[in-house]
């Protein structure tokens, strides 16, 4: 295919030890330092295409561009169709879907969605042709006991806000940008009935990031187009972005939010109570419109969100000196001082969730560990090293919550009292 373009080989393979896990995340870091984006899977893949054998791991799933978009306009920002990886299930799974949207960050400027265009945030072109499925995307057993051999479907993500732009707001002056968000959104529905979504007896929409807040953004909908004897949730892994002001007083995340909202018309999309009563651009925090979501929701979320710290409550212009450089790159650095700002960070957090906490159906997982996405990395969804809390895995907990086997709803003791914590850390 003309337009999957193949990068050169970075060996780094078995993806077993936690110290490789973390090393996985540093690169993704690496890539936050530059733009104002959330990691997204970075792991490489195989130079030859490997047969698709049910049995044998790692699995690496090949990339589907959506060809129904072309006459449906739902294109990347760069104008490139949008794309998919997809797995089909197996055994008692066939009829069952697991859908994980990646995350990415938002573009809030015509310069910021440009340079996207050149990257796979913003093009299928720079896809790659094949990815790994691991954590909630695992097809083994071992790994992934509730959701292994369910039809898996890996959703790219190339608009910059979260499926949740319209054209009305594209330029008609010559800047090229496409936002198709929304449009990308029902597109891929379309296809995902037609082959097989459309007979669902479980489902479960998730996503990590900016993808867990286009999970919840889009989860009522989603419950809408799948048959209503079905069972339907969803699962937002890291995407409660909290609006809270930055250590220096300033509201970095409710501008930006607003710049983003602006830019590609997102309001549409949103809560129409919240955005009846709000300023639309409110109404992108979760905490704005959960209350809203009729649909069964489990929050995976660390009470000490690196990527929320280190863009939204402490970015670097915030912090004109320095101070926190050193606390950022590894919680251990972190000053007495500087412990006490970050749990008051999860204090906002929980007193945030704590409406949604009552909710009789939700559930969540709100772990003290210095880390982001946790639903994709087998290391952190299900291993014997993975975080716990009450001596439960995410994967478990999620399990028990979308079975219904009891209640779940984790909370962790503050930072450090977890030892069983993944911890994002630089030396
Ligand atoms: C198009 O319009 C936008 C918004 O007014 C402006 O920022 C941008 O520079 C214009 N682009 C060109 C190529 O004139
Ligand atoms: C593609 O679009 C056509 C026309 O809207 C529609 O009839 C068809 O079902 C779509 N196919 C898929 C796979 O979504």
């Amino acid at each position: 295919m003309a337009n999957q373009r193949f990068r050169p080989l970075i060996w780094c393979r078995k993806w077993s030890k936690r110290d490789q896990a973390i090393a996985a995340a540093a690169t993704g870091f690496a890539i936050f330092i530059i733009t104002f984006s959330v990691f997204s899977d970075s792991r490489t893949k195989p130079s030859a295409q490997q047969p698709l054998n049910p049995s044998s791991t790692p699995l690496w799933v090949p990339l589907t561009l959506l060809r129904n978009a072309t006459h449906r306009g739902a294109f990347c920002l760069d104008g490139s169709l949008p794309a998919y990886h997809l797995q089909k299930g197996f055994g008692s799974g066939s009829s069952n879907w697991v859908l994980h949207i990646e995350g990415g960050g938002w573009c809030d400027t015509i310069l910021s969605c440009s340079s996207r265009k050149r990257t796979e945030l913003g093009s299928s072109r720079y896809m790659d042709g094949q990815v790994r499925f691991s954590g909630i995307l695992s097809q083994e057993l071992s790994q992934n006991p509730d959701f292994f051999n369910w039809n898996k479907v890996k959703i790219r993500y190339c608009d910059g806000a979260s499926f949740a732009g319209h054209p009305e707001s594209e330029f008609k002056n010559g800047t090229e940008l496409f936002f198709r968000g929304q449009l990308i959104w029902e597109t891929l529905m379309e296809e995902l009935l037609s082959i097989g979504l459309s007979n669902a007896r479980q489902a479960l929409l998730s996503g990590c990031s900016a993808g867990g807040l286009a999970t919840l953004i889009h989860c009522d909908n989603f419950r809408k187009i799948l048959p209503k004897y079905a069972t339907v949730k969803c699962l937002a892994d890291a995407g409660f972005f909290l609006n809270v002001k930055d250590v220096a007083g300033h509201r970095t995340i409710e501008t930006f939010y607003q710049d983003v909202v602006h830019l590609q018309a997102v309001a549409k999309s949103l809560d129409k109570d919240c955005v009846a009563r709000l300023e639309p651009s409110k109404c992108f925090f979760p905490q704005e419109f959960i209350k809203n979501i009729k649909t069964p929701i489990f929050l995976v979320h660390p009470a000490y969100d690196f990527w929320q710290i280190k863009h939204i409550f402490v970015p670097d212009e915030s912090d004109p000196h320095g101070s926190w450089f050193k606390c950022k790159l590894n919680i251990d650095n972190c000053n007495p001082s500087q412990m006490e700002v970050l749990h008051g960070y999860r204090h906002s957090l929980l007193k945030v969730l704590s409406e949604f906490q009552q909710n009789k159906e939700g559930g969540m997982f709100i772990n003290s560990c210095y880390v982001h996405c946790q639903t994709w990395m087998t290391e952190t969804w299900h291993s014997s090293n993975s975080p716990r809390i009450n001596s439960k895995t995410i994967a478990e907990s999620v399990g028990d919550w979308f079975f219904n086997r009891q209640v779940a709803k984790q909370i962790d003791c503050p930072y450090p009292c977890n030892p069983t914590c993944y911890n994002i850390g630089f030396t």
